[in-house]
């Protein structure tokens, strides 16, 4: 590993180039738990789609030396897809306030240096530079405590999150699909949206 990280955001188009390298990194990290997802490249691309078609959208990127080691990507929630978008339909949310953010990987071995944090930071100063959000939020899978797959040990992310001061909305769910690891197709998975007000 190089000392030599560097942490560069991209909007808009300028996503575009880095898709294949969000892919392989996505692929990656979301084989842990909770999300086990058994990638294949045919579902990135459907869901990356969305944010190469985003003129608003943001993608953080951290660098060590030439090697990209972790992303994070954030829309508009109105240019999300319908299964995004319809939680806060249903309960009168006006989703053109609302910047939605999509995921946070980084490998391993970078982790726990602060990066998490810079990620959110760098997001929400996007969204804030955009002038018509008055929210962000984002999603997590639910998993049952008693998953057979939850590694011993295993530490959720609620507090990081509740620390960057983002709450768990019960009310808020959307469903997503996905291949688990030890699933033979695709299955619905409960996802729960957390939010932050961007400004006081
Ligand atoms: C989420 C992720 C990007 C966090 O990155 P990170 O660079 O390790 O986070 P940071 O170093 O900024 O940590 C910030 C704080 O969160 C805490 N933290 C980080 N990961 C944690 C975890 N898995 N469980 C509990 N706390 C955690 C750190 O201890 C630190 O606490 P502090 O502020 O009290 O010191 C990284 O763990 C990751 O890629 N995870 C796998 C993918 C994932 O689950 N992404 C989130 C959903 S899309």
């Amino acid at each position: 590993m190089s000392r030599t990280l560097s942490v560069k955001r991209f909007t808009g188009a300028q996503v575009y180039g880095h898709l294949p390298e969000l892919a392989r990194l996505r692929i990656t990290v979301f084989r842990e738990f909770p999300y086990l997802y058994d990638g294949d490249s045919a579902y990135e691309e459907r869901y990356l789609r969305t944010y190469t078609d985003s003129a608003d959208s943001v993608m953080v990127l951290v660098f060590d030396g030439a090697r990209i080691v972790g992303a994070s990507t954030g829309l508009p929630l109105a240019d999300e897809t319908y299964n995004v978008i319809a939680p806060f339909r249903e309960q009168a949310i006006d989703v053109d306030r609302i910047f939605y953010f999509g995921e946070s990987v980084l490998l391993p071995e970078y982790r726990g240096r602060g990066l998490g944090v810079r990620f959110f930071h760098e997001r929400e100063d996007h969204a804030r530079s955009l002038g018509r959000f008055d929210l962000t939020c984002f999603c997590a899978v639910d998993r049952p405590l008693d998953h057979p797959r939850r590694p011993a040990g295993y530490q959720p992310l609620d507090r990081f999150w509740e620390k960057r001061g983002y709450r768990r909305q019960p009310a808020l769910k959307a469903s997503f699909s996905w291949q688990d690891l030890d699933e033979d197709r695709e299955s619905p998975k409960s996802m729960t949206f957390w939010m932050k007000r961007l400004r006081d």
